[in-house]
């Protein structure tokens, strides 16, 4: 992956590209080799005016004629762009299949990013209305106060153990710690979230290699096997919704993975969940089943979610502390993961790491991806 954070000096494609040639060095591959490209990112055409992108990496990656697709899926458009590279491989239509996400989201104002990223909702009935993705997901954060007493300190502790993660990890956008009263006393965004509850506007970019098993073997001394790739689709808006304090993609997308792994929550060390607001990762831990619903808020509270406690989550940083650069999120889950189960996540490194989870989302919950992964 490139280093996270606001990048002045590189633009769009230098990014993927540096991500991309470091995949590339990771297990001594050569352009020739590489079958397809599968690119996931949101929007590069509101954010930098750039169309027509698996066009674009082929030509600068010096990878023509090969086929090479954009993937769009809102803030999921890393994770279904590696389901579908992960597809195309187990399909037996392709044999080496590059996979990358990228967004360069600080060049553009604040009010049309947050424009740009409300697409992903419904247009007509919330972002015409004025509700952008904080103001959506404090209502989902209102809801589950309501309905379940999470207060305003447990969701602070989850920007709090993410920031404190991040710290340790070089490619993350904030390496700096923060402490619950950084975030209680943070400016309102839209409340209960306030500054440090919400993700930040990212530039960055990562990229995987895929092969079937056998030939990856060859390549890498420490390949990675994808056990379960699953995506779940929901209602585009809130209101249509049958709850407002859960993600029912999510639990479809990971009730599917655990049937075809005949794996647990209990069997997973380490997992990227997406914490796009605080709010997130708390129902995300409850809707994959890490701990009963209603009781995410606590269970981080009492730092089950820490490095090495019961269940590592996000251990880059996650969403809040290593940054969102959307379309590049779901790739750099991945690639987290395998550095974890690699034993390579220098100073942020989990214990007898054997089984990751990443879970990126799109939208408010429309999408969701799970995949699950071990050492081969
Ligand atoms: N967490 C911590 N610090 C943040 C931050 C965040 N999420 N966002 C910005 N900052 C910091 C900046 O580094 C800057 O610090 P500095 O003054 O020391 O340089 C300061 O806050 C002001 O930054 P600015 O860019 O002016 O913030 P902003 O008010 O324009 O934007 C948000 C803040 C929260 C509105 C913006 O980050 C946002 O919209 N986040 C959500 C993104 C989103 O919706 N993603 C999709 C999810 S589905």
């Amino acid at each position: 992956m490139s280093k996270f954070g606001e990048e002045w000096t590189r633009g769009y494609r230098d990014m993927l590209i540096e991500a991309g040639g470091r995949a590339l060095a990771d297990c001594n591959l050569h352009g020739e080799e590489i079958d397809a490209l599968y690119v996931g990112t949101m929007a590069p055409g509101s954010l930098v005016g750039q169309e027509h992108i698996g066009a674009l990496v082929a030509d600068f990656m010096g990878l023509n004629p090969i086929p090479a697709t954009r993937v769009e899926a809102a803030c999921a458009s890393g994770g279904v762009a590696l389901r579908t590279g992960y597809l195309a491989v187990a399909s037996g239509a392709h044999d080496c299949v590059v996979v990358g996400g990228v967004e360069k989201m600080t060049d553009t104002p604040g009010n049309e990013v947050a424009s740009a990223l409300g697409g992903a909702g419904d247009q007509e009935w919330e972002l015409f209305m004025g509700a952008t993705f904080p103001g959506i997901y404090a209502l989902m954060a209102r809801r589950h106060m309501l309905e379940y007493g999470t207060t305003r300190e447990q969701m602070a502790a989850v920007a709090v153990k993410n920031h404190a993660n991040a710290a340790k990890n070089k490619y993350a956008h904030f390496q700096n710690e923060i402490t619950l009263d950084t975030v209680l006393k943070s400016k309102m965004v839209a409340s209960p979230l306030t500054l440090f509850d919400c993700s930040p506007i990212t530039d960055g970019a990562a990229a995987v290699v895929l092969m079937p098993l056998d030939k990856a073997k060859k390549y890498s001394e420490m390949p990675i096997e994808i056990l379960a790739s699953t995506q779940a689709s929901d209602a585009l808006a809130l209101h249509s919704r049958h709850c407002m304090s859960e993600l029912h993609a999510t639990k479809v997308a990971v009730k599917k993975a655990f049937e075809t792994t005949k794996l647990s929550p209990k069997d997973i060390d380490v997992v990227e969940v997406h914490d796009c607001f605080t709010i997130a990762e708390i129902m995300a831990i409850e809707d994959l089943g890490f701990c009963p619903k209603g009781q995410g808020g606590k269970f981080t509270e009492e730092g089950k979610t820490a490095l090495n406690s019961e269940i590592s989550v996000n251990t880059s940083g996650g969403l809040k502390g290593c940054g969102h650069p959307v379309g590049a999120t779901g790739v750099k889950q991945a690639v987290e993961i395998a550095w974890q189960l690699r034993g390579q996540a220098e100073g942020r490194q989990v214990k007898d790491c054997e089984i990751g989870m990443t879970h990126n989302v799109g939208g408010s919950g429309a999408t969701a991806v799970v995949h699950i992964m071990k050492r081969a």
